[in-house]
């Protein structure tokens, strides 16, 4: 699978990552700077926040209790439809790519 991951001075970092990763271990994985996914994917720092961008937002899985809960803790503020924690979504068949914008500051 791939993740295209937008920083906000326009780079973009491309990476590949086997089925079952989430786009947090994806970008740890590879240091794409801004994600940090401090607590190691539990849902509980929302240091791993991204915006999903159109089209991937369709088909996504809905957004848990503790990943809602921590989406009012982010650093920059939550968009209401492109928000998530990377660490809550899974990449494989269902979905092989996604791209996303990186937050300018996680803390
Ligand atoms: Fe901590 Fe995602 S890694 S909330």
């Amino acid at each position: 699978a791939k993740v295209n991951f937008h920083h906000q001075d326009g780079a973009v970092d491309a990476v590949e990552a086997e089925s079952g990763t989430s786009i947090m271990r994806a970008a740890v994985r590879s240091g794409v700077r801004g994600i940090v996914g401090e607590c190691g994917g539990q849902a509980m720092c929302a240091t791993c926040h991204v915006y999903v961008r159109e089209p991937f937002l369709d088909g996504l899985p809905e957004i848990g209790e503790d990943e809602d809960e921590m989406l009012e803790c982010t650093a920059e503020p939550r968009d209401a439809r492109r928000s998530r924690l990377g660490c809550q979504i899974e990449l494989g068949a269902d979905l092989p790519q996604i791209d996303v914008d990186v937050p300018a500051s996680q803390v």
